[in-house]
């Protein structure tokens, strides 16, 4: 198990990237093998998560070439050229992963089973094996379905007309995977706008693919799935834990290069801007049809401000480290309706409050959220990753800003969707040391 130690005191100043988005890179992966000739993928984030998807997708029979850590070759094998797996297929840690391949998998002429980590496997799994159930699916799971290990048998799908009960673009994404293989014209309909990579990445791979407000249309397609060569935008959620670092420690000014400001993800951004953090984009431009800027940020007083609706959706990975913000601004922020925070890689909104806690900060878990009073002065404290990657580096963000020195135990879980961060934040002149 590794810990990184924090020593507050020392400002952030220079320039920096951040690894390839993680959703992107996911889906990259996953619609190149099912494309037709070769997806080049630079700036993939070699982290666990999409590790897991690489792992999958060889395992379907998929030839992946790394070229480097960030630069894959995948070898389209086109929508019907996956093969039956000789194995379990396991996702890890990964929910984007099983939900996404669930979805695929639906569809196939072979049977196949998906597995993953513990935590993984206490993650629900209805929201998506039910809607593909009813497009057709033979999906059996751990309590009725809704928990992996998942068994998919073959099967041969029909079109829906799905109404999501939540705005989760996994959920989205799995249905229109399953779509691709479907009889007739599948439609989903979003609550509120989640991320559209999925969408996105399938129209520039010449797929189907239409979108009408919250609606989104697929269908089988006629002709193949085109290979494409992109280059994955830095991880917004990732630079997320940079841009509120910059934001709370004094004297901190910070440019964040490439990153990814689709503005399905940009809800971090708006919050800290409301919060009067001062924030601007560079040099904005687009790439793979994904819009990208480098993102500024300087040191700022924060003030509180009330954050929900469906704006949340927009910053749902980001939510534990604008608590930290919170605990730096004046006055009371209140984060409502995010009860999905409960089911990610931890119940969230008790991870967070626990940790937080144990540094002094003032903050209650509400149902669906947090209610954080400020400025507290935060003491360093030890405390733990919990296995959830973003809770690790909210602590060490918090640790940061904190009096006396902080201990994150279960540090190496970070690099599940960012790897190098201790090493980024060093070369913004952070103090911290990692011990493995
Ligand atoms: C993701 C969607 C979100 C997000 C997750 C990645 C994706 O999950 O929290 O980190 O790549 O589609 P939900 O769909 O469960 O909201």
């Amino acid at each position: 198990m590794s810990a990184i130690t924090t020593t507050s005191g020392s400002p952030l100043t220079g320039q920096c990237s951040v690894p390839g988005d993680k959703s992107i890179s996911h889906r990259a992966v996953i619609f190149g093998s099912i494309a037709e000739g070769k997806t080049t993928v630079r700036n993939f984030l070699d982290g666990h998560d999409c590790r897991a998807t690489v792992g999958v997708m060889r395992a379907l029979g998929v030839e992946i070439e790394v070229l480097n850590p960030t630069e894959l070759i995948v070898q389209g094998r086109g929508i019907d050229g996956l093969q039956e797996p000789a194995d379990v297929l396991n996702c890890a840690n990964s929910g984007t992963t099983m939900r996404l391949l669930t979805g695929l998998l639906a569809g196939q002429q072979f049977a196949s089973f998906l597995t993953g980590t513990a935590q993984l496997r206490r993650r629900p799994m209805a929201r998506i094996v039910n809607p593909l159930k009813g497009m057709g699916a033979d999906i059996m799971g751990r309590q009725n379905g809704n928990y992996a290990p998942l068994g998919i048998r073959p099967a041969r799908l029909r079109s829906v007309e799905y109404e999501m009960p939540m705005a989760s673009a996994q959920v989205k994404s799995s249905v229109l995977l399953a779509g691709l293989y479907a009889k007739g014209l599948t439609i989903v309909r979003e609550p509120g706008p989640t991320r559209d990579h999925t969408e996105r990445l399938l129209r520039a791979m010449a797929a189907p693919v239409d979108v009408i407000g919250n609606t989104v249309l697929i269908e089988r397609p006629t002709s193949p799935l085109q290979g494409i060569d992109l280059t994955v935008p830095g991880d917004l959620s990732s630079a997320a834990f940079l841009l509120v670092a910059a934001a709370v420690i004094p004297d901190s000014r910070i440019t964040i290069a490439g990153v990814g400001v689709n503005p399905t993800r940009t809800g971090i951004v708006d919050a800290l801007l409301e919060m009067g953090a001062q924030i601007r984009f560079l040099h904005e431009r687009e790439e793979a049809g994904e819009p990208v800027a480098d993102i500024e940020v300087r040191y700022s007083n924060l003030r509180a401000a009330t954050f929900g609706g469906p704006g949340i959706v927009t910053m749902i990975d980001e939510l534990m480290v604008l608590a930290v913000a919170a605990t730096q601004a004046r006055g009371r922020t209140v984060i409502k309706d995010a009860a999905e925070l409960r089911v990610k890689e931890t119940d969230r909104i008790a991870s967070t409050v626990g940790e937080l806690r144990k540094m002094g900060a003032k903050i209650e878990p509400t149902s669906d959220g947090f209610i954080v009073d400020g400025p507290t002065e935060l003491k360093g404290a030890p405390v733990e990753s919990q296995e959830d990657h973003r809770l690790a580096m909210a602590m060490t963000v918090a640790g940061l800003v904190a009096k006396g020195d902080t201990t994150v135990y279960g540090s190496e879980v970070m690099a599940d969707s960012f790897p190098g961060f201790e090493m980024t934040l060093q070369a913004l002149g952070a103090t911290l040391r990692v011990e493995s």
